[in-house]
Parts: C-alpha cells; sequence; structure tokens
C-alpha cells in the first residue's frame, strides 16, 4: 500500500510517498481501507517535532479516517466487512490502510460522506468533551469561540448553540465569521485588529462570557482572562498562536473563576465508556440536523504538502481532508 512517510522532522515537503507492506491486523482490530483522512493541527506541528507526543522515524501523519472495513480480526464480533466507518488512530491516517482497536472505530451514519467522517473523531471529540465534562455548559450561557472557523472552533460553535448556549465567535477575517454564523453563531467577533476584550463586554452588557473556547492561545489569552464572567470557565484546548500563555492567577481569584484544562486524547483513552456516550449523542446531534460538518478543502494523496500547508498558514476553514480513494 502507499502511505506519506516523514523519515526526518522538517516542512510538508520534505513528506514522501512510499510503498510499504499492508499493517498487520493483531486480535480485536480491524484493517481499514481509508477513503479519506482529515488533518489537524497537531499533525503540523508532529512532522515539525513540536508536538507534546512524537511517533518514531518513519510514521505516516494523520490522526483521524474514514473507509471500509476491509478485514477483521480475532475475536472482533460488533463490526463486520464493507461496513462504512470512521476512527481517531492519532498517527497513521495518510495511508492506504490502517488497523485500529475495534472499540475506537465508529459506524458512519448513512448521510454522512467520507470526508465529513473523516474528521468527526478529533473536532467533535475534543469540543463536546470540553463544552460538557469540562464546562458544564448550560443552556443560556454565553460561549465564547476562539478560532471558530478552525477545526475544533467550528465544532464548538455548533456544539454549543445545539447545547443551548448564546454562540459568540471570534476569528480573524470575514469570511471565517461567515462560515460561523452559517454554523449557528449568534454574534460575531473579527479580533483581526487584535481586539476581543472590549468587543467581548459590548456583547455582554459589561461581565463578560461565562464559557470561553481557547485554541488559539497565545496574546488573545490574557484578553480571555480579562472577558470571563464572574465564575465562568475558560477552556485551554490549544496554543495555534505561537505560544504558551502565563495564566495571571490574580484574575482566577478576582473572577472567581476556573482555568479548565481539555486533553481529549488523555480522556478518551482514560474514560472509553464516557467517550462513547459522547460520540453517541454527537451522532444523535447529526442525525436531528443540528450539526453538519464543514469540510473546507480536500486534496487528491498526492497533494499532502497543500494540505498540511492549508493549517500551517492559517488558512484552513473547517476541515481540510486528504482523499486517500478518489
Ligand atoms: N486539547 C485537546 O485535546 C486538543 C484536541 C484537538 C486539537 N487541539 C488543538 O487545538 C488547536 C486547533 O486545532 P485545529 O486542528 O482545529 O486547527 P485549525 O483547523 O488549523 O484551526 C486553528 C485556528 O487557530 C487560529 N490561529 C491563530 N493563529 C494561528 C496561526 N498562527 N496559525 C494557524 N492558525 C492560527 C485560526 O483561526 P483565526 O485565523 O480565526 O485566528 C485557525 O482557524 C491546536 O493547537 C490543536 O493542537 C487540542
Amino acid at each position: 500500500m502507499k502511505a506519506v512517510l516523514c523519515h526526518a522532522y522538517g516542512p510538508p515537503e520534505s513528506l514522501r510517498i512510499e510503498e510499504v507492506p499492508s499493517p498487520a491486523v493483531g486480535p480485536g482490530e480491524v484493517l481499514i481501507d481509508v477513503h479519506s483522512a482529515a488533518l489537524n493541527f497537531p499533525d503540523v506541528l508532529m512532522i515539525e517535532g513540536k508536538y507534546q507526543s512524537q511517533p518514531p522515524f518513519p510514521f505516516a501523519p494523520g490522526g483521524e479516517v474514514s473507509g471500509v472495513i476491509a478485514r477483521l480480526g480475532e475475536g472482533v464480533a460488533a463490526l463486520r466487512v464493507g461496513q462504512r466507518v470512521f476512527a481517531g488512530i492519532g498517527v497513521g491516517g495518510f495511508a492506504e490502510q490502517v488497523t485500529v482497536a475495534a472499540d475506537r472505530v465508529r459506524v458512519m451514519p448513512a448521510r454522512m460522506s467520507f470526508d465529513q467522517a473523516a474528521g468527526m473523531s478529533t473536532t467533535y471529540g475534543t469540543s463536546y468533551h470540553a463544552l460538557k465534562q469540562r464546562a458544564k455548559l448550560l443552556p443560556g450561557e454565553t460561549l465564547l469561540v476562539l478560532g471558530a472557523a478552525g477545526g475544533v472552533g467550528l465544532a464548538a460553535v455548533e456544539l454549543g448553540k445545539a447545547m443551548g448556549a448564546r454562540v459568540i465567535a471570534a476569528a480573524s477575517t470575514a469570511a471565517k465569521l461567515a462560515v460561523a454564523k452559517q454554523a449557528g453563531a449568534d454574534e460575531l467577533i473579527d479580533y483581526s485588529d487584535g481586539e476581543l476584550k472590549e468587543k467581548v463586554k459590548v456583547l455582554t452588557a459589561g461581565k463578560g462570557a461565562d464559557v470561553i473556547y481557547d485554541p488559539v492561545g497565545g496574546d488573545l489569552f490574557d484578553q480571555c482572562m480579562r472577558c470571563i464572567n464572574w465564575q465562568g470557565r475558560v477552556l485551554v484546548v490549544g496554543f495555534t498562536g505561537g505560544y504558551i500563555p502565563k495564566v495571571p492567577i490574580n484574575l482566577i481569584l478576582l473572577k472567581g473563576c476556573q482555568v479548565v484544562g481539555v486533553f481529549y486524547g488523555s480522556f478518551s483513552a482514560r474514560d472509553p465508556a464516557t467517550n462513547a456516550k459522547n460520540f453517541e449523542e454527537i451522532l444523535d446531534l447529526f442525525e436531528q440536523r443540528k450539526i453538519d460538518p464543514v469540510v473546507g478543502a480536500t486534496f487528491p494523496m498526492t497533494s499532502y504538502a497543500d494540505a498540511l500547508r492549508c493549517l500551517s498558514e492559517r488558512r484552513a476553514i473547517g476541515k481540510v481532508c486528504l482523499r486517500i480513494r478518489p
């Protein structure tokens, strides 16, 4: 089979497509013929050697895929060959076939496309866990989402709206905000001028947001700490803004607020039962047409570098997917 391999840390162009043996299917695993692999910001960080956990060389990037089950490992009874499925696999998705533990595989709803399904595992898994278990978001609360047209951000906008929150989407361009509006955002903030705090205060009668979902970090995080409502929750999701900010702990005291870490990979490994329940609810929201995953761009497998650059150059809208099988 073909795979896009990283042999040394470097830019997207340093990867190459190679012929490698198909993975062996162990007990309790399934082999998936990959149709689409969705990209996430960690793929960009991983090939540059900047992610928090690094696989050994050579590795194929790609943390999540959709496709068709080609073979079942010993003891797998709940799935069958030929089913259309999606799975979060962490790494290895830029390949024609992957193996994954059967309990991490989810069956695709009939009307979901392979590209939509490829991008479900990480973004919706992360954002639902963040809003439900970590922020305990309540109907009627105000949710501010930064990077609101990116992968996890746009999922947070849709899920926050479906959970009954008033959603303020914040992003860096009018085009990105238009997509967030289409996904259900009630209010929009363009922070391309570096201003966030005052704009949030204006939209919340001076109180600030009850929950802030922050996948960006950097300079904007400090402003988040200054526009969080009394007893609000600031969700620390990621640092695409380039650096990891410091928390002014006096503001935690003054606002009676919480700064809450979100680590979806660890949550899903430690508590697979709650994660599975979350996905039942997420797929139910899809069936009710309360969420509709946005795929902003698709690329053929050979254009893996262009796909990765979409994320690293801040151009991604919703999910970017690599079509492994056209
Ligand atoms: N904690 C967890 O469990 C977890 C799980 C999944 C992902 N994450 C993290 O969440 C973050 C977002 O991931 P994603 O896959 O959703 O990425 P994405 O689709 O590329 O979206 C990232 C967003 O960050 C904003 N951004 C600000 N400065 C940027 C820069 N210099 N370069 C690129 N984007 C920039 C962009 O929005 P604007 O242009 O509108 O600012 C962009 O839409 C990453 O840090 C990732 O590691 C965390």
